[in-house]
């Protein structure tokens, strides 16, 4: 198989740790092993008397159960593990699809959604969300997509890089037209769980519809992204049992230690999460003051979910110039719309880590002297 670079990783493997300030990282705060171990009683010991011998193929019961906790009507059995998201996504496209087979993504994306089903051999058409539309697909571009040949179609909210989450009927009726013309839904749920009013939590795809494939992951929410550890929830066990059977060829099983680790952080959840979202709503006040004070310089959707948003320049000059410049000149890292195949203009921030301020004041003082001195 040949497969395009995928340029955000290119990208993030040049600067990420060289940069002084990484202001456009995706996930949350991270915690360490000793801080995850001290949330629960005993954990120290067992963590230290963990044999490391191979781990079930599927994942480890108890994780499994721990993760379909996560869901409504979903049971240990309709979980597979992976080694992160990016597995998951690797594996689905080249087992489940075939050359010839048409997949429908939304766009802009993180770009193995598009790139791993094109290289497998897939006729790609990018579902495009357009800034004017409040990042909103449009439903009627996406009925006269369908052909058909349409396998699967592939979303992902709440979205990286827009932060767009959309109403619970407008993503129910996605999940209708699926079942409808009997394709595949491939939903990329990683910022699940990071809704600001938990109220606006969208269906899970593996919920809602037998043939939904929902994907998620100890990355983002839980700020583990070092444990490589991913998931897929699906009803469908046929689904279930084409992607066990890839992932013997990848990487059988994952790793002891991330599996216990894991499941940790699963039973904790409800801590985690309080305390990421916290870091999430107060970093989101301090953006919302940036783009007031820069109306004029910026434009950008406030997200309603997740710990990233994707801004566009009004002035003139293209994002990858001003991106350049920022990390030349104040050591702050943000990553230029084109990474996600989008418009030049554009960039995403993240504001999931507790460092984002001090990135953001060095961002401001940059603005500060380019555009207003
Ligand atoms: C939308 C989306 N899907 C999948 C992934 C891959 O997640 P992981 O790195 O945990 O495998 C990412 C990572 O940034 C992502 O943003």
């Amino acid at each position: 198989m040949k497969i395009e670079p995928f340029a955000l990783e290119r990208f993030f493997a040049g600067y990420e740790f060289s940069a002084q300030h990484v202001l456009c990282a995706s996930d949350c705060e991270t915690l360490s092993v000793g801080e995850l171990l001290a949330m629960e009683p005993g954990a120290d010991e067992a963590f230290a008397a963990l044999r490391l011998g191979y781990t079930e193929t599927a994942g480890g019961p108890e994780l499994r159960r721990e993760i379909a906790a996560l869901y409504e009507g979903i049971a240990a059995d309709d979980i597979l593990v992976f080694a992160g998201a990016q597995e998951a996504i690797f594996v689905f496209m080249n087992a489940v699809l075939n050359a010839g087979d048409h997949v429908i993504v939304h766009s802009p994306c993180y770009q193995s959604l598009a790139s791993v089903a094109a290289a497998a051999g897939c006729r790609v058409t990018r579902w495009d969300a357009l800034a004017e539309s409040g990042w909103t697909p449009d439903p009627g571009r996406l009925e006269r997509e369908i052909t058909p040949a349409t396998r699967a179609l592939v979303v992902n909210f709440p979205h990286n890089p827009t932060g767009h989450l959309p109403e619970k009927e407008a993503f129910t009726a996605i999940a209708d037209l699926a079942r409808r013309n009997g394709f595949l839904l491939f939903s990329d749920e990683v910022y699940r769980l990071l809704e600001y009013e938990e109220g606006d939590r969208l269906p899970a795809a593996c919920e809602i519809y037998e043939n939904g494939v929902s994907l998620g992951v100890m990355s983002k929410a839980f700020g583990l992204a070092g444990l490589r550890l991913g998931w897929v929830a699906c009803r469908n066990h046929d689904v279930l049992r084409a992607l066990a059977w890839f992932k013997d060829y990848t990487t059988i099983c994952t790793a002891a230690p991330s599996e216990f680790l894991a499941a940790l952080a699963l039973r904790r959840r409800d801590v985690i999460l309080e305390r990421n979202l916290d870091i999430i709503r107060g970093n989101l006040e301090a953006l919302s003051g940036f783009f007031s004070r820069h109306e004029g310089f910026f434009s950008w959707q406030r997200p309603r979910a997740g710990p990233v948003a994707f801004p566009a320049l009004s002035f003139a000059a293209t994002s990858d110039d001003f991106c350049a410049g920022l990390l030349r000149e104040r050591g702050v890292l943000l990553a230029p719309g084109r990474l996600f195949g989008a418009a030049p203009k554009h960039f995403r921030i993240g504001f999931g880590r507790r460092d984002f301020k001090t990135g953001m004041e060095r961002l401001s003082r940059y603005v500060e002297q380019r555009l207003w001195g």
